[in-house]
């Protein structure tokens, strides 16, 4: 991927002196959706696919970005002294979001660079490609320009950027599991306080199966705020009754006990997915250190029908490939991940199964929805590095 890399820089550039390749991964989440601006738990591990760059520093402040998955777009033009959202900037928001959030951190990226994008993400998958971009260049500024920052960080910076740049009040999930990322891991990531632990995901004769919905979905335009801004409502309600900080700091009896003061269907419905969702990702990775992947996949399966019904972002596409993956041999769990409205699916299935379990799926989803889905094997790798 280096060479490819360098060749793509070459093409667009002109010539490859001084110029380096770095990759960060996307992520997929296991369980624990929604739960990461209400202070509860996330179960998320980075994955093989990502983003890779080939990039020089500038002797002087100009930015030239440029991606391979949007070569229509040719080189979008920007400067370490004019870092404002602009839409015609369009995915290149996402990269000068972090360098002007690193500025806004005290963090001096002093030169500019030209650099050359290329994600084998699909996009608008919810496998977040966005993220990954971000992360990627936090890391990269910090290699550049010798910035004394760590990992957690740039996660940190990263969201800061997605947040007040891009306007998407997206929790810290996505870009920490990517930062963070270790092969054959998952992270067990508490939101309210950031200590995290890794768990090995050792799925004995079972792999992870990401089916894609291909309903595209834009953070900023879907109802993730809306969710956000119920989840702060239904904690005003509560926080009447109860001392607490988040949602995430109540069980589900407390809930029980004090939902009333909500005093509204949807938000109540709302909260409830935000407790419970909490809840079973504490007990799926319980049941996963235990070794009972039974007893995690069913949680998924909860977990899904909680965003289903409860927090109602998943939608027929998402619900036909879950009911679909819920009927075949073999699968152990299944869930939508990441934020809904469209984008993926996260599947365990047995080795031995995996074949017939794209087939059907696939052919039951066209059949309903009128367009293909695709699906990816995929192993679970480590954060952002140098190639
Ligand atoms: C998106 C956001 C995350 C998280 C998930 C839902 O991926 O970026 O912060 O809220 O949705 O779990």
């Amino acid at each position: 991927m280096r060479d490819t890399m360098l060749n793509y820089f070459k093409e667009v550039f002109g010539d490859t002196d001084g110029v380096k390749v770095f990759f960060a991964p996307g992520r997929v989440n296991l369980i624990g959706e929604h739960t990461d601006y209400n202070g509860g738990h996330v179960f998320p591990c980075a994955l093989t696919i990502g983003t890779y760059a080939a990039v020089r520093l500038r002797k002087d402040r100009k930015l030239r970005f440029h991606s391979m998955n949007f070569t229509e777009k040719g080189i979008i033009d920007s400067s370490l002294d004019d870092l404002v959202y602009k839409k015609e900037d369009d995915w290149a928001n996402y990269p000068k979001g972090v360098l002007w959030a690193l500025g806004e951190h005290s963090y001096n990226v002093d030169k500019g660079f030209d650099i050359v994008y290329f994600g084998n993400i699909p996009n608008g998958s919810g496998l977040s490609s966005s993220a990954s971009i971000e992360v990627l260049t936090g890391f990269i500024a910090k290699q550049l320009c010798g910035l004394d920052i760590d990992l957690i960080k740039i996660s940190l910076v990263s969201q800061y950027a997605e947040n007040k740049f891009n306007g998407v009040n997206c929790g810290i999930m996505d870009q920490f599991a990517i930062a963070m990322g270790k092969q054959d891991h998952a992270i067990f990531l508490d939101t309210s306080n950031l200590n995290y632990e890794y768990a090995p995901l050792e799925l004995g004769d079972a792999k992870l199966v990401i089916a894609c919905s291909n309903k595209k979905r834009g953070l900023g335009d879907s109802k993730y705020n809306e969710r956000r801004s119920e989840c702060e409502e239904a904690l005003a309600r509560l926080q009447t009754v109860v001392k607490i900080e988040t949602l995430g700091d109540l069980s589900e009896e407390e809930f029980e006990q004090h939902k009333d003061v909500i005093k509204d269907e949807v938000l109540t419905k709302r909260a409830k997915h935000a407790v419970y969702e909490n809840q079973r990702t504490i007990h799926a990775v319980e049941a996963l250190k235990a070794n009972d992947i039974t007893k995690f996949g069913l949680l998924m399966n909860d977990s899904h029908i909680s965003l289903q019904h409860d927090y109602e972002v998943t939608g027929i596409e998402l619900d036909t490939l879950v009911e679909s993956a819920w009927k075949q041999e073999g699968v152990i769990g299944a869930r939508m991940t990441g934020a809904g409205f469209g984008g993926c699916t996260v599947n365990i299935v047995k080795n031995d199964a995996i074949d017939a379990f794209i087939d059907n799926v696939g052919k039951e989803y066209e059949e309903k929805i009128g367009y293909k889905a695709d699906f990816y094997v995929v192993e679970i790798g480590d954060g952002p590095k140098e190639l």
